[in-house]
């Protein structure tokens, strides 16, 4: 496994890759890894010849009042890991390779970064979107993996992917749980043993909207409440949104009678946690 930390040697490596006849694939990560990312890794295994991951904590992407200095970083622990899943390379560059002096362009996805998290996180999505694009000019991949747990990621990077005519095919890799349901994240490292239960309240939310919805409720205020009500049930909670919306445009809606979203943000203590699902209707 090769450890690439400069923009020209790991363009050159992709361009030679690329010459070679061998098709990329890029998992982009912001490290401290754990069993969702390797699951995205193995997927982008099985659809390429050669497996390239970043590493790269982007401070573009977190607000003033966020958590970037704070955000959980294991170098050595991420290079074992991806090693053991088969990574062919890791790009890991420094903040000043990725944003040098004097650097102003932003990729902005003007309507989807409207909704859902963009309404509490102002900027994070342009941050996200011009690091992808940047990592996508960087890396070169044929294919790129996403998890569907950040739902609203995968569909502004899809729709940049379209829009700006990137010759990418981006995958997304359905939520991986922890045995009890909580969907993985590296944020979870800063839940308190205390505050673990409540993080369950996400999955046991999107369990009972689903089971709403099988038994016909359609009205998506009476499903909001009843989520909301779970919720705040269990200490240390806050919510930050329900929404149950238009999976491709992410606009609010009024009643569930095709297959919806429910995207939920919910801050427990001070850890800022996501998760979401399709609200399937029967025909
Ligand atoms: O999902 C993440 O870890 C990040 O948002 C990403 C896609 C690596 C961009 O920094």
């Amino acid at each position: 496994m090769d450890v690439i930390e400069t923009v020209r040697e790991m363009q050159a490596t992709a361009e030679s890759l690329r010459q070679g006849g061998q098709t990329i694939a890029l998992v982009p990560t912001m490290g401290y890894l754990h069993e969702a990312h390797l699951e995205l890794m193995r997927v982008g295994k099985r659809h390429a010849d050669k497996l390239v991951i970043s590493i790269f904590v982007n401070p573009t992407q977190f607000g003033p009042s966020e958590d970037f200095n704070r955000y959980p970083r294991d170098p050595e622990g991420d290079l074992d890991k991806a090693k053991s899943v088969g990574v062919d390379i890791v790009f890991m560059p420094p903040v000043e390779e990725m944003y040098p002096h004097g650097f102003q362009t932003t990729v902005s996805v003007s309507q989807l970064s409207q909704h859902l998290c963009g309404l509490s996180r102002p900027g994070h999505f342009d941050g996200v979107a011009t690091v992808v694009c940047k990592l996508f000019n960087i890396t070169k991949p044929h294919i790129a993996i996403f998890g569907q747990k950040d739902y609203q990621q995968l569909s502004i990077i899809s729709r940049m992917v379209m829009d700006l005519n990137m010759d990418i095919q981006i995958i997304g890799v359905p939520t991986v749980r922890e045995p009890d349901g909580l969907a993985m994240s590296s944020r979870n490292a800063y839940l308190s043993q205390d505050q673990r239960p409540s993080a369950l309240c996400l999955k046991q939310s999107l369990d009972l909207a689903s089971r709403l919805v099988e038994e016909g409720h359609q009205k998506a205020s009476d499903i909001k409440k009843a989520v909301e009500d779970l919720i705040r049930s269990h200490p240390y909670t806050k919510i930050d949104y329900v929404s149950i919306c238009d999976p491709v445009t992410l606009e609010e809606i009024d009643h569930v009678e095709k297959s919806t979203l429910l995207a939920l943000a919910v801050k427990v203590g001070q850890t800022r946690l996501i998760d979401n699902c399709i609200l399937e209707v029967k025909e």
